[in-house]
């Protein structure tokens, strides 16, 4: 008896002490003690646990690896909904943004903020329940995340275990913690040089890294992967109130939750809070990981609850996103690619240049028109600028740095891929292959069918698939059901765990949900939106192949245009026949109930818009086709039904006349903001 005791009495102690370094090490990033030492208590402890069994707790350091999850991650209701910013682009937005709260507060008083690095990695969810960590999950739609506990307690700078407060009282009995899981840029291409020696595909950035990573269902290859946590508030804190949110980072970081405290700042008036974002706009390419911005929060907590929240996002805080970044460099030669609806795309081929720490060898140029508004040649010596996630693109020519030998560029009259003829549709400037079976419309159609959001096949990447057509081994979507282990295996860069974890992820997309088999279908229009909206109205896929063009239309969010797509792609034999062939090939829908189809409105959605003026970041075919991706309508004239005025550069009489009819203006960054509000 008196043994047992002992060595509960030891197995506290030790538990406590490696709590205590992880902390030391992961935390403050100040060790006391060294590896070896670390080691040693590890090893003791695990020692202990694997004489007794019985005396292991969940908790317990030993504990981070657990078995694989089973059938997937389960669903996870946030106590309170994990809400997104609204981004501002510029100082004025930031005053804007204080006089808006100030109105609302009907105060003149001077406000303190704190102004923090966006990281840009994974939001994720932690659940505390007294000290020990009950969950960890995604944030999924705001509402509902998926449950990835197991993985979440790999990340070491994740305690398992809070300390207790110093003064002696309780931690909360429930605390859900909100913060950031991300990649440290030089861990991020280390992985991907490792993974492409494993013939595995790069990730494109260190947020889809970390992504991919906590969303693994073995935990064992989250727990190999360099992930870090930082947290910056929290969604509920059962029994305890914070006077501001400073204290409460204060007090995170005390409990053992890692804190940006290096970066963070107290500001006292909204200057500072500027230029507190400047000093990190201007400090951005030499941290160790990608942010995206600053974030500006009212500090004092009974403001913020004063000032409450919209439906996505709240009023007290502000996302400053950062300029994007330029560089120079020379387009090497202009090259038409041809995408999944045969739309013919120009992309500049360029001298390699990095622009805000990536390396950037191509740059889209949209369409003809862009090209001659811009008079972009080949050989010319150019500005290209990245935003976020954006696809890089071409700003201007510095035509000062003209030989003469540069060489305008023409669109080809024939598709360069299979040599059909082009048509453009409507009144659009885009041109497009009229051949449904160009090799490149089908390539374009089949990674989008396998991709993430669509049939979600993990491990097909763009390669894969390229090979697999270049073999003809696929020809459509439809042949991938029916690749065997032996197909795969004289692939370049395969190996057997490989080609099996390709077929097993094959096999397990066969079973779907309706929105993501309307959605990997690659219909015209038919983005992720509106996928869940005719999920949602027509419950089974029998029903939308069956809707007639007045039907579609007469759902509030599905304009003609979008019904027309529909419609004709449905219509068409071979697509009637693609999908024919997936059915027989074991796709099956899964019942769900469509309550539970995540539907948010997005600002545009059932809403009209009409656009005036020169957009400088896309054409208006593309701020189109968004807008009715989110749900909008577009009109050519304003008239009092009109939601929203989009202005871009020398806008014409529209914007008199919108003021005139009270029509919302936005500016074009405005826009931008609000097309990237999740849905
Ligand atoms: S606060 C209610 N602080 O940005 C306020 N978010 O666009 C919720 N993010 O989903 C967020 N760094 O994942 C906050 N210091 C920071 C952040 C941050 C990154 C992410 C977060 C959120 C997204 C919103």
């Amino acid at each position: 008896m008196k043994e047992t005791e002992d060595i509960e009495i030891e197995l506290a102690s030790l538990r406590e002490q490696i709590n205590f370094h992880n902390y030391r090490y992961y935390i403050l990033d100040d060790p006391e003690i060294s590896d070896a030492e670390y080691d040693r208590l590890f090893r003791r402890l695990l020692a202990i646990e694997e004489r007794h069994p019985e005396l292991v707790v969940l908790e317990s350091p030993s504990q981070r690896v657990g078995a694989p999850v089973e059938g997937g991650f389960k669903p996870f209701k946030h106590s309170t909904p994990m809400l997104s910013l609204e981004n501002g682009f510029s100082d004025k937005e930031v005053k804007d943004f204080e006089d808006r709260i100030k109105r609302l507060l009907k105060s003149s008083e001077p406000m303190s903020y704190t102004v923090e690095p966006k990281m840009d990695g994974l939001a994720v969810e932690l659940v505390y329940e007294g000290s020990i960590l009950r969950v960890g999950a995604t944030r999924g739609d705001g509402y509902t995340g998926e449950d990835i506990t197991s993985n979440i307690k790999t990340i070491r700078s994740i305690p398992l275990r809070l300390f207790p407060p110093q003064d002696g009282r309780d931690l909360p009995e429930r605390l859900a913690v909100r913060g950031e899981v991300y990649m440290e840029k030089k861990a991020f291409q280390r992985l991907n040089k490792e993974r492409e020696k494993r013939g595995e595909p790069a990730f494109a950035n260190p947020r889809n890294a970390a992504a991919g990573s906590v969303r693994q269902l073995d935990p064992e290859i989250t727990a190999q992967r360099p992930l870090l946590f930082f947290s910056y508030g929290i969604g509920e804190a059962v029994g305890w109130d914070f006077n501001s949110h400073i204290e409460l980072l204060t007090t995170l970081n005390a409990w053992g939750l890692r804190v940006n405290t290096r970066y963070i700042k107290k500001c006292e008036n909204s200057d500072e809070a500027i230029a507190h974002c400047h000093y990190l706009e201007s400090i951005e390419h030499d941290l160790p990981y990608e942010i995206d911005g600053a974030v500006i929060k009212v500090n004092t907590i009974n403001l913020q609850k004063a000032l409450g929240e919209k439906s996505r996002s709240p009023r007290w805080a502000l996302a400053y996103k950062f300029k994007p970044t330029q560089s120079t460099t020379k387009i090497v030669e202009i090259d038409v690619q041809v995408g999944r609806t045969g739309a013919l795309t120009p992309v500049a081929l360029l001298e390699p240049v990095e622009v805000g720490g990536v390396t950037v060898s191509r740059a889209t140029l949209h369409n003809q028109e862009e090209i001659e508004r811009k008079d972009i040649r080949e050989g010319d010596t150019v500005i290209v600028q990245r935003a976020g996630d954006v696809i890089p693109e071409v700003v201007k020519v510095v035509t000062s740095k003209r030989s003469g030998r540069e060489k305008p560029f023409v669109m080809p009259d024939r598709c360069p891929v299979c040599g059909s003829e082009l048509i453009s549709r409507d009144t659009e400037v885009i041109l497009r292959c009229s051949n449904p079976e160009c090799p490149a419309q089908v390539n374009r159609g089949i990674k989008h069918f396998v991709s993430k959001e669509a049939m979600d096949i993990d491990g097909l990447g763009d390669k894969l698939v390229d090979q697999l057509i270049d073999k003809g081994l696929i020809k459509d979507a439809s042949d991938i059901y029916h690749l065997r282990i032996e197909n795969l295996l004289p692939l370049e860069k395969m190996a057997e765990k490989l080609a099996t974890n390709i077929l097993d992820a094959v096999n397990r997309s066969k079973s779907t949900t309706l929105p993501k088999f309307i959605y990997s279908l690659g219909i015209r229009h038919v983005g992720e939106h509106v996928a869940r909206v005719l999920a949602k109205q027509f419950r089974n896929f029998e029903n939308l192949r069956r809707a007639s063009s007045e039907e579609l239309v007469s759902i509030g969010e599905i304009g003609p245009e979008i019904a027309d797509s529909i419609v004709s792609y449905l219509s068409n034999e071979e697509n009637l026949s693609l999908i024919n062939r997936l059915f027989a090939a074991g796709i099956t829908i899964e019942e769900m109930p469509l309550e539970e189809v995540p539907l948010k409105e997005h600002p545009f959605s059932g809403k009209s818009l009409v656009l005036t003026g020169t957009l400088s970041t896309q054409t208006r075919p593309e701020a189109k086709k968004l807008i009715l991706e989110k749900g909008g309508k577009i009109a050519t004239s304003l008239s009092s039904k009109t939601d929203f005025l989009v202005v871009g550069a020398s806008p014409g009489s529209k914007l008199a006349k919108a003021a005139d009819l009270g029509v919302r203006i936005l500016s074009e960054e405005e826009f931008l903001s609000m097309l990237r509000e999740e849905t």
